[in-house]
């Protein structure tokens, strides 16, 4: 439907010209014509305010805004007479905008007579997008509520390589996430906050508020009340975006204006949409859950051997272990160091890596070095020649990923190495990319007009990088590209392990943007050995679950600098939830593999012992976010909205819907100050019963921290699958499965459990083999005095069936009314007297010699008299 906004032009007008006033006035556009039936609308915007910094203006404009789905609106503002850079169909697939042309002669219309403001909704939508005029501007806003979501200022500008368009909030009642890589102090963006997007590898990740390894322009906004929605500016061009509480304003060097909306209204409503439209996290093996340990400075076979033996030794799980460049010969991709690391030292070690379940993964560079080049010509090219940078193995070629011979190159090369050395995974380091050299510029590209906040002091963009004014494939400039070279490396080495392996790739990259997570998964980098590094870790790991990468995690005890035992070992009980888990440090500090000190071994064996035995429960949350796109690792909020008290929790995590994790991030503390949302909370380790928070609102709580974990708490409604843990995910995997059920104040709880064989390309989908049960519970008074709960299995997809059947031996019940008189237990309405039952603490009770194949639908009843 179509209708007309009344537009208050008068008003707006003078409007404008006080921002004019106070704002050294900037460019506006009129509404020339509005077309749109339904879904879709087309306008044409005129140049009215010219201004002349930073270049001329685009004089014409052509706007179409398209709710795609009931979710997503897609809102695009162009140059009217040519062509722009737009991030390529290839790497981010999307149905193409419907021509403006195409939708006159659908709608046999001619534009001069249209009206000058328009609307698009549809019934079925909570999206409404309006275009008002004169000035130009528009707005999204929330059917249902009402809420403006979008507002844009009349004052846009739009210029060969400078846009700007800002858009109001309403301060105090929208909070914000997203936007990055960088590490913040906060989750939630704080006013004033500033966001450069530049890929950049600043050689170290833990300055504050610097443009990082990766460009994401999304964020999710979260109004009070609870109701949350998600914007895109699909752009992959540098740009600072400036939060200032009651407004964000985009300062953008080329591209287009490609905003995507997304409804939510729940957060991870928001996170489904936004993955559907940039690609559903990839599925990581199994094993990739387990705990890696890497140091660049494991210098020899042996090395790594010595660390092997320590972690078996000490009885700490060890699933990966990695080595930096130090395998290479002369820092060369897809060599081996011939004196320390000579494949008939290196092949026999990865091989009884292998036979004891473990894994390798080496890190890998985008970048060739010069002499050893080939006769091939898919590399960066600047001024009709390679481009030559300096980098590990001295000056190089960089590989131009968009160039399919190039991926074909890098499969290649990747092959005949595994043949030598079958490692597991790829770490994509230097992907920025990297680079040491200096350049000088060659042509105006390499000096815009607006510098961007590049590394925090307006650095030039070429700086630490190949310069701007290469040239890729397709004559496709690095000036547009750049913020993509992660992701199109990303991919070719997916692709390459795919093809190669046949089996789940897992790939690590440094530089990524919106849809990398369709390829690989993220570690936040050169980061320090800092308490404030400890903290901060939570808001970049948070951050990229938004971001549809959700396999992230940050270098365990710090990567840069000497650690302390304390600061060690309290990044082992956070870290042991991070859903990427690896320790890696510095050549130049002291060794710290988490055996080496008693206090960090007994950490490491706690914690990493509670990781294990959720493993089952982990990997299922894997499922979730390549099916949905819901972070492993959550903010409160998304399981609280409505708790506005949650909105700027960020010392604590959510590991799922309800596993609570309120790590110590300081030192010498003995307590924990936590926040606890409405509802029943249980000890993870001890299954006691501490907490009932009642009030509609949370509670603050004062938690004693013991010196070896992290205290971790379950919400009552949910049912986790667990197994024993073992020194490799693949012993953890052998033994039966538990289930752990904390009951909600009603007496209901639910979960599930995802099973396959944790390595086959697909997880789920047509035709593979895998197994998803659901499981729920309910309370109900049978008589007077006398309460039975269920809990039921609810078989929802059974293809996987292993050799050895997976069998549920136990189920410990947590906030049954107790204490009871007595108890009868029924699985599948037969009485079971030999089931051994055991009181726990108050509350807590625990049945267990039960054998119930998880492929077949059970039931388990216990009755209590009181
Ligand atoms: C252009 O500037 C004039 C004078 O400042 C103002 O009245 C008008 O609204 C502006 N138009 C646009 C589209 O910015
Ligand atoms: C409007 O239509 C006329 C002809 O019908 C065409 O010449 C003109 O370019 C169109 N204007 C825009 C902005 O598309
Ligand atoms: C944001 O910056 C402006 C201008 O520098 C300043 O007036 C304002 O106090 C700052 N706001 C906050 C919350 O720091
Ligand atoms: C570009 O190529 C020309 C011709 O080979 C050469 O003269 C010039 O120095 C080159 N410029 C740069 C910046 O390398
Ligand atoms: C550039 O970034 C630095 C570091 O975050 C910040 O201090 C400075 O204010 C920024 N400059 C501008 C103009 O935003
Ligand atoms: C990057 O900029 C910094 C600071 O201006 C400078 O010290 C450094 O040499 C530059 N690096 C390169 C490779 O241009
Ligand atoms: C390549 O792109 C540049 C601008 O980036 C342009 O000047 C040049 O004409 C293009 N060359 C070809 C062959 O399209
Ligand atoms: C770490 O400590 C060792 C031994 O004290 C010292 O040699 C080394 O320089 C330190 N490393 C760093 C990065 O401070
Ligand atoms: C029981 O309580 C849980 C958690 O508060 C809630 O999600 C659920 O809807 C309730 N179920 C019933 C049947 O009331
Ligand atoms: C699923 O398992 C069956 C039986 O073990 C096997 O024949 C089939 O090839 C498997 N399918 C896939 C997609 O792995």
């Amino acid at each position: 439907m179509m209708a007309i906004v009344s537009s208050s032009g008068d008003l707006l007008a003078l409007l404008t010209f006080l921002i004019c006033l106070l704002h050294h006035c900037s460019a506006g556009y009129d509404v020339e014509s509005v077309v749109g039936s339904g879904n879709l609308l087309s306008a044409s915007l005129k140049l009215v305010n010219g201004t002349t910094t930073f270049g001329p203006d685009v004089k014409r404009l052509d706007l179409t805004a398209s709710l795609e789905t009931d979710n997503r609106l897609h809102v695009r503002i162009t140059d009217a007479d040519h062509t722009r850079w737009e991030v390529p169909e290839d790497i981010m697939p999307r149905s193409t905008s419907v021509s403006k042309d195409a939708l006159f002669q659908s709608l046999g219309m001619d534009n001069a007579t249209l009206p000058s403001s328009a609307t698009i909704s549809r019934v079925s939508s909570d999206l409404k997008f309006s275009i008002h005029s004169n000035p130009f501007r528009f707005t999204v806003s929330r059917h249902s509520t009402g809420d403006i979501l979008f507002d844009t200022s009349a004052t846009l500008v739009f210029k060969d390589r400078y846009l700007e368009v800002t858009t109001a909030l309403p301060a105090g009642r929208a909070s914000l996430y997203g936007l990055g890589e960088h590490t913040k102090r906060t989750f939630r963006l704080q006013p004033n906050d500033t966001f450069t997007l530049w890929n950049e590898d600043l050689e170290r990740s833990d300055l504050l508020d610097l443009n990082l390894y990766g460009s994401h322009p999304f964020y999710m906004d979260v109004r009070s009340g609870g109701n949350a929605h998600g914007v895109l500016l699909l752009n992959s061009n540098g740009m600072d975006i400036v939060y200032g509480g009651s407004y964000i304003t985009y300062k953008v060097i080329g591209g287009v204006l490609d905003f995507y909306f997304f409804a939510g209204p729940s957060p991870l409503a928001v996170v489904d949409q936004y993955t559907q439209f940039i690609g559903r996290p990839a599925p990581m093996p199994y094993w990739s859950f387990g705990f890696h340990q890497c140091r660049y400075g494991y210098k020899t076979v042996a090395d790594l051997e010595e660390v092997v033996a320590g972690y078996t030794k000490a009885k700490i799980p060890l699933e990966g272990i990695w080595s930096d460049i130090d395998y290479m010969d002369g820092g060369q991709d897809f060599t081996l160091d011939p004196i320390n690391f000579p494949a008939n030292r290196l092949r026999p070690f990865v091989d009884r890596l292998h036979s004891n379940g473990q894994k390798y993964v080496v890190i890998i560079d985008p970048e060739i070095k010069r002499q050893a080049t080939p006769n091939e010509d898919f590399f960066l090219k600047r001024n009709g020649t390679n481009v030559v940078g300096r980098v590990w193995p001295g000056e190089v070629y960089f590989p131009d990923f968009i160039n399919p011979r190039a991926a074909e190159y890098w499969a290649h090369k990747i092959s005949e190495f595994r043949r030598t050395i079958p490692v597991d995974g790829l770490w994509c380091d230097m992907n920025e990319p990297s680079n040491f050299g200096a350049w000088q510029p060659l042509n105006a590209l390499d000096d815009p007009p607006y510098h961007i906040n590049n590394s925090g002091t307006h650095r030039p963009l070429n700086n630490q990088t190949v310069p701007v004014s290469t040239v890729h494939y397709n004559n496709v400039s690095e000036y547009d590209a750049h913020n993509l070279f992660g992701l199109y490396e990303a991919r070719a080495t997916h692709a390459a392990l795919l093809k190669d392996t046949a089996r789940r790739p897992f790939v690590l990259s440094r530089s990524t943007f919106p849809g990398a997570g369709r390829y690989a998964a993220h570690w936040t980098g050169d980061n320090s050995a800092r308490w404030d590094e400890l903290a901060n870790s939570i808001n970049t790991m948070l951050s990229f679950g938004i971001f549809g990468i959700p396999m992230v995690g940050a270098d365990l005890c710090g990567f840069r600098g000497n650690t302390t035992q304390e600061l060690c070992s309290r990044w082992i009980q956070l870290g042991a939830f991070y859903p990427f888990a690896r320790a890696h440090t510095e050549r130049t500090t002291e060794r710290r593999e988490l055996y080496v000190w008693e206090s960090t071994a007994r950490s490491a064996r706690k914690a990493f012992g509670t990781r294990y035995r959720l493993l089952p429960y982990i990997y299922t949350l894997m499922y979730e976010a390549h099916t949905t796109g819901a972070p492993i690792v959550r903010p409160l909020f998304f399981s609280y909205p409505q708790d506005a008290d949650t909105y700027g929790v960020d010392k604590q995590f959510l590991l799922g819907r309800g596993v609570l994790v309120s790590p110590v991030l300081q030192p010498g503390a003995t307590t924990v100050d936590a926040y606890f949302p409405a509802g029943r909370w249980f000890s993870l380790y001890d299954h006691s019963y501490p907490l009932t928070v009642a009030t509609r609102t949370g509670k603050r709580v004062t938690l004693q921290a013991p010196v070896d974990s992290a205290s971790v708490h379950l919400a009552g409604g949910n049912i986790l699958p667990l197994q024993q843990p073992g020194l490799t995910t693949s012993a953890a995997r052998q033994g039966e499965f538990h289930l752990l059920v904390a009951l909600a104040e009603n007496g209901t709880a639910s979960g599930e459990l995802f099973l396959d064989d944790g390595e086959s390309t697909e997880m789920g989908g047509v035709g593979g083999n895998w197994t998803l049960v659901r499981f729920s519970c309910d309370t109900a008074m049978e008589s007077k005095g006398i309460f039975a709960t269920t809990v039921s299995s609810h078989v929802v997809h059974n293809s996987y069936t292993p050799s050895g059947t997976s069998v549920i031996g136990s189920v410990v019940f947590m906030g049954l009314q107790s204490p009871a008189k007595g108890f009868t237990i029924y699985v599948n309405n037969v009485e079971v007297k030999a089931a051994r039952t055991k009181s726990l603490t108050s509350g807590a009770f625990s049945v267990s010699g039960l054998s119930l194949a998880i492929g077949k639908e059970f039931q388990i009843k216990v009755v209590m008299s009181h």
